[in-house]
């Protein structure tokens, strides 16, 4: 019924979006407990304390489902893909043996140190602790990005590797460390943690407002929000410009570009013979932007949109002029220089995951700044005002939203290809895994994955109706001696 090669690419996408809910999570919160523990240093104010505690709760909920997320994912390489385990492992095991014993051993031991050292440290030190959660978790993201970032963009030969024996041996870790695409991806997904710990914040106080619930902690907990939330979205827009930018260059993906654009054809007129990818940029035309677009992607055509002059060439060169080459030109390119094949990702998919992505980069930043102004001394309508308590409280599941479609257009943009230019995804595959397996443990996985996520929200939800003071305040201590009365007590 269905084919090995689709059922292998879904469980891997499956299983990256879940464990994608839970990587900005952590690193977001574990910013944010950071960032109020700080305060608490600073002022010596209980308040904050309370504030960090609270919130590292959630934090601590999200480390614990994360991790077990992130060993099914390991998984997937040595079950559904053992040819491209085999293919890149002399590339991967330097930068996932990093990430397995220095970050996330730095990430554990500090997390565990900080969850029992309460009280018991001086402030300082306990405050470090957290920082060195918040620096390994992020260093983990580093490793696991640098060798996606290989797979984006591996470079020419001889510069991070070279071919030994039909596979690419590490020639440089220096090199694979510099990868351009590897610091892009990077200020993105660290940009987009910022985002989810912000909107996690703002987003789960506007809930707790609407409750009226524990109302001085948690307008304190969501006027932060708002402003790690605008922070994080300027830094999403400055890295997405960039990886946009890098993306368009022959020797990156321009067919990713172009299918996030929806443009099959040429938009303008390239100088010269159009070989180059200045003759492009340097094009006195104006490329116009397809806002919306719907596409044939069998006859390879687009079939309606709608058009404004001037915004591609502001977007792709920050310069009115300047043409964007389409899918057909860079497909002839393909085939010339890597054979015959249909190098023509899912254009569709493309085109709307990008602009759900941008659009919930505007709400992020529409939301965060009327956050942070009406949250102040002057005006306060982000706390009073209903309306504005449910659209933030609903802008908190627009992240997860935004980062499964970031992550959709660089996995399905970079086909037909594993790793661009050096193995393809068909070729990648185990040789002996059936589909009758891999459709069993779709199935294993998605209840695994909806169970999991059911008890997080559950507990997540239990922790914030409980509040603060419940869940912090000293419990008077009941007699458990079976002979004294208060013992039998159930009030
Ligand atoms: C206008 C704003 C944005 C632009 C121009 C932009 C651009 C991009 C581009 C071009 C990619 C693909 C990179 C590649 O394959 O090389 C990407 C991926 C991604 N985006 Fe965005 N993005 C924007 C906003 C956001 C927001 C607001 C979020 C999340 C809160 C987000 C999350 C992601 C994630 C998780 C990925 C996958 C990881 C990566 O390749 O960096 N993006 N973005």
């Amino acid at each position: 019924m269905f084919d090995i090669e689709t059922l292998a690419r879904f469980q891997f996408a499956m299983t990256t979006v879940f464990h994608f809910f839970f990587v900005p999570f952590s690193i977001g919160m574990s910013l944010v407990v950071a960032i109020l523990e700080g305060c608490y240093v600073k002022t010596g104010d209980e308040k904050w304390k309370l504030q960090a505690k609270f919130w590292g709760k959630i934090m601590l909920l999200s480390f614990a489902v994360g991790v077990v997320t992130g060993i099914i994912q390991e998984f997937q390489f040595g079950m559904n893909w053992s040819d491209y385990s085999r293919f890149v492992g002399d590339i991967f095991g330097a930068p996932l043996a990093v990430e397995a014993l220095l970050a996330f051993f730095m990430e554990s031991t500090f997390l565990g140190l900080w969850m029992f050292t309460w009280d018991k440290m001086s402030k300082g030190v306990h405050w470090l602790f957290i920082c060195l959660v918040t620096v390994g978790s992020m260093l983990s993201a580093l490793w696991i990005l640098i060798a996606n970032a290989f797979m984006q963009h591996p470079a020419k030969e001889g510069v991070i590797y070279k071919m030994v024996d039909g596979h690419p041996q590490l020639k440089s870790f220096g090199a694979l460390i510099a990868n351009t695409q590897a610091w892009y991806e990077y200020a993105h997904v660290i940009a987009a943690a910022i985002i989810m710990g912000g909107m996690l914040l703002a987003g789960m106080s506007a809930w707790q407002l609407l409750r009226k619930n524990e109302v001085d902690f948690f307008k304190k907990s969501m006027r932060i929000g708002f402003i790690i939330l605008t922070i994080g979205t300027l830094l999403s827009l400055g890295s997405g410009d960039l990886q946009m930018r890098a993306l368009m260059n022959d020797d990156d993906q321009p067919m990713k570009f172009a299918a996030m654009e929806g443009d099959y054809e040429d938009v303008g007129q390239p100088l010269n013979n159009g070989e180059k990818f200045s003759d492009y940029e340097n094009s006195k035309d104006n490329a116009q932007w397809t806002a919306i677009g719907f596409f044939n992607e069998k006859e390879h055509k687009k079939v309606w949109g709608i058009e404004i002059p001037y915004v591609l060439s502001v977007l792709s060169y920050h310069k009115p002029t300047g043409a964007v080459q389409g899918m057909n030109t860079v497909n002839k390119k393909l085939v010339e220089k890597y054979g015959e094949d249909n190098y023509y990702p899912m254009v569709t998919a493309l085109f709307w995951n990008f602009r759900i992505m941008a659009a919930a980069g505007m709400l992020f930043l529409l939301v965060g700044v009327l956050g942070i102004l009406g949250t102040g001394k002057k005006f306060t309508f982000m706390f009073e005002k209903k309306f504005w308590l449910y659209v933030t409280g609903l802008t908190l599941f627009v992240p997860f939203i935004a980062n499964t479609a970031g992550w959709l257009i660089t996995e399905l943009g970079r086909q037909p290809w594993a790793v661009y230019g050096l193995i393809k995804t068909r070729d990648a595959i185990s040789p002996n895994v059936s589909s009758a397996s891999l459709l069993i443990s779709n199935v294993v996985y998605f209840l695994l994955f909806a169970t999991l996520g059911g008890i997080m929200i559950q507990l997540v939800r239990k922790v914030l109706h409980q509040g603060p003071s419940a869940l912090f305040e000293k419990k008077e201590e009941t007699s458990v001696d079976p002979f004294e009365k208060e013992a039998f007590s159930h009030e």
